[in-house]
């Protein structure tokens, strides 16, 4: 048997990569490598997480870490089932298997293969966060502000350990059931549903539309000069692959 960690005079494990490049590469990982992820890099992950920022520093953000434990299981079982009805549903909205979606190896059927894996196995995530918010007034549309700051540092923080993650909002349909088997109290907002694990396939840049088509000067619409990507920067549009502009809202 290893000896137990002695947490409490431990540092924190030393990052695998600066910010700005861990900010830039920070992309959503769904298909995880079948391996635990050991409680000191939990505790670096979450500690990273809970240093956000929030309103008046008022630390609402609560997170629910789920692993292996019996409610572990039932809670990764129950977002199971609400994952696979809500992709059956966006699949066919978001037409994935029409135009290129129909052609092996576009990135709108690689999209859709990854989905689906992620949906088909995700009892099997090695860690399920549900960040919550506790409500200390009535809901605003700005309250979210005050835990996905933590919860990007979250995944932000996984990354620098050679980990990956994804938020959704699987949780949505089975919040009854969740906050039921997790004793979440009244006035307490299940605010994401996050994944962590060992990521099984290659870390690399995130691909957005250019900085001078997201980024204005004096006023709507006009780039500042300075608005340039760096080279080599890849691009996408906005939206599920593959989609026109007026589809890609969701
Ligand atoms: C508010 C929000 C909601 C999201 N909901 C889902 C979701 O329900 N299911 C999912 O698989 N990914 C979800 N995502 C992940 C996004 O699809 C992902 O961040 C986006 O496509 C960019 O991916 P990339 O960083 O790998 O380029 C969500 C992300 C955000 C910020």
């Amino acid at each position: 048997m290893p000896e137990p960690l002695d947490l409490a005079s431990t540092a924190l494990p030393p990052d695998t990569v600066g910010l700005l490049a861990g900010i830039t590469t920070t992309r959503a990982i769904r298909r995880y490598r079948d391996e635990p992820v050991p409680p000191e890099a939990l505790r670096a992950m979450l500690f990273a997480a809970t240093r956000a920022p929030s309103g008046s520093n008022r630390q609402p953000f609560r997170f629910l870490v789920l692993t292996d434990g019996p409610n572990a299981r039932a809670a990764k079982a129950l977002i199971a089932e609400a994952a696979r009805r809500i992709w059956v549903n966006k699949r066919e909205e978001d037409h994935y298997d029409e135009g290129s979606g129909a052609v092996a190896g576009s990135p709108k059927a690689r999209m859709a293969a990854t989905m689906q894996h992620y949906v088909e196995h995700f009892e099997r995530v090695p860690v399920l966060v549900l960040p919550c918010l506790v409500r200390y007034r009535d809901p605003t549309p700005f309250e979210g502000a005050s835990v996905y700051p933590a919860c990007q540092n979250l995944l932000l923080a996984a990354r620098a350990l050679g980990y990956g993650g994804v938020l959704t909002g699987f949780h949505g349909m089975v919040e009854q059931e969740l906050r039921d088997l997790l004793g979440v109290p009244e006035g307490v907002l299940v605010a994401a549903t996050i994944t962590i694990g060992r990521p099984a396939g290659h870390l690399g840049p995130v691909r957005r539309r250019p900085i001078g088509e997201l980024v204005f000067g004096d006023a709507w619409g006009a780039a500042p000069d300075w608005a340039v990507d760096p080279p080599g920067t890849a691009h996408t549009a906005a939206g599920p692959p593959g989609t026109s502009p007026s589809r890609a809202a969701g």
